[in-house]
């Protein structure tokens, strides 16, 4: 592919997933004039520093965690939810950095999480059928005729709901709250009382106890600022290529196009099509790209995309987003790793354990058993240590509520409890103590492979 790329050449290819039915089509291009004269929601330089860390994820020396809400919405937008959401993601990167002895590069699904890729384009309940929901930025989720049209209004009011999520993110992660010294205090409520809390709070006494030793021979947040902060990033889908062109802008250090959307933006399975529009916006921003790579794609497409997106084989550019379900990894997952690595392809391999486990509950609830998400990152370090490449990272959707939508886990959600909590626009999430535990299981499983390591050595 040695078109010339520019913010709009995706227009000229063939777009799944995008919606055509917006009912006036000149509301749309107002919308998106007003787009291009928004500030920018994220600087090309901290872009650059992500894809300068996930360059450090595919040289085998960090470890990515990927997560937030399968699809935010305006409903559920508030200020301790993001919290919530924030805290949680410190507390698995404590125990994953912990085990694993290696910094955890952490990116959020979040500040921009609304499009959906929908199985099928229309929803039929009781004899009615209507166009299916499609995320809060295109239409709304109750099953009513009115709110099921396609609304331009509400990408500009996504654009503010992610404008001020990364505002109060930015002040989390650099104003204190971060801070090593509150580690005790990020446990969510719901989470004290269980097995999860009890292993965290033994984890984050050995911390405490390592703090005060450090304070003792004069290692302070007073003498070193940088203990008060964490690096934090956003990334979303990047699916609505209208929305995503209209952020693109040329970055002035370096000349470069870069989507300032978010910091990363990944690619899904059902739009990954080589000649597509959505491989074509992608290859010309220089954000690091994700992408998703499901059961049905073969080790030569797989490498014709790894070229396209990463033509100079940079490190960190492409994280390759694993979503096989627990039952196919072992048998798909092999030859996709053996590839990259025999063809010398520099990308992050990362685990997404939730897409290929989705089923629904005899109740109708669509759900995930806790089990199979295990078995799926269980399934994915395996394959990585036997074919020699860093198991990178896992990306998951999760939420610090006490949500009941994924079934399993230590305080077992029975299919009889999907109702009682169930909050999901879109995917069944992990709540806060089911994605404690899975960070306690990789974090096992790396050290381990750390301990392994040494005793090889
Ligand atoms: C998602 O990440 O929410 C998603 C739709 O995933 P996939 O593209 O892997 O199906
Ligand atoms: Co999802």
């Amino acid at each position: 592919m040695t078109e010339r790329w520019t913010p709009s050449s995706w227009r000229a290819k063939p777009a799944k997933h995008l919606p055509t039915d917006y009912p006036d089509a000149a509301a749309v291009e107002r919308v998106e004039t007003e787009l291009r004269r928004m500030p920018p929601l994220v600087f090309a330089g901290e872009a650059r520093r992500l894809k300068g860390l996930l360059g450090e994820v595919a040289e085998g020396k960090a470890f990515l965690l990927q997560g937030g809400d399968c699809a935010e919405s305006f409903k559920e937008f508030h200020a301790d939810n993001i919290r919530d959401t924030f805290r949680l993601i410190l507390q698995m990167a404590v125990v994953l950095t912990f085990a694993g002895g290696k910094p955890v590069v952490k990116v959020g699904r979040i500040a921009g999480q609304f499009a959906k890729p929908r199985s099928e384009p229309i929803e039929t309940i009781d004899g009615v059928t209507l166009p299916s929901y499609r995320g809060d930025n295109i239409n709304g989720m109750d099953f009513s005729e009115a709110e099921r049209v396609p609304d331009p209004e509400r990408l500009l009011k996504a654009y503010a709901q992610s404008s001020s999520t990364l505002n109060l993110l930015r002040a989390f992660a650099g104003g204190g709250y971060a801070d090593l010294h509150n580690i005790h205090r990020w446990t969510l409520g719901f989470v004290e009382g269980s097995p999860q809390g009890a292993r965290y709070r033994e984890l984050s006494d050995k911390i405490s106890e390592s703090l005060a030793f450090m304070a003792a021979i004069g290692v302070t947040p007073e003498s070193h600022p940088g203990m008060k902060q964490v690096e934090f990033f956003t990334s979303h889908e990047s699916l609505l290529l209208g929305f995503e062109e209209a952020m693109t802008r040329v970055d002035s250090t370096s000349g470069d196009w870069y989507d300032t959307s978010a910091h990363m933006l990944w690619i899904g399975e059902r739009t990954r099509q080589l000649d597509g529009a959505h491989i074509e916006f992608a290859r010309g921003v220089r954000n690091p790209i994700g992408m998703k790579v499901g059961p049905t794609l073969e080790a030569d497409d797989l490498l014709r995309l790894i070229d396209t997106l990463n033509p100079a084989n940079e490190p960190g550019r492409l994280t390759l987003i694993g979503r096989f379900g627990a039952e196919k990894i072992a048998e798909r997952l092999p030859r996709l790793m053996a590839a990259t690595r025999r063809a010398g392809r520099s990308v992050v391999w990362a685990t997404d354990p939730m897409h290929g486990n989705t089923r629904k509950a005899n109740n109708g609830y669509k759900t995930r058993p806790f089990d199979r998400i295990l078995a799926e990152v269980k399934g994915f370090i395996d394959v990585a240590e036997s074919e020699g490449v860093h198991p990178g990272g896992v990306h998951l959707e999760m939420t610090g509520q006490n949500v009941t939508e994924c079934i399993g886990g230590a305080r077992e959600v029975l299919e009889g409890d999907l109702g009682d909590r169930y909050h999901t626009h879109c995917d069944p999430r992990l709540n806060g103590e089911q994605a404690l535990e899975l960070a306690f299981l990789v974090a096992e499983r790396l050290k381990s492979a750390r301990d392994g390591l040494r005793a090889a050595s």
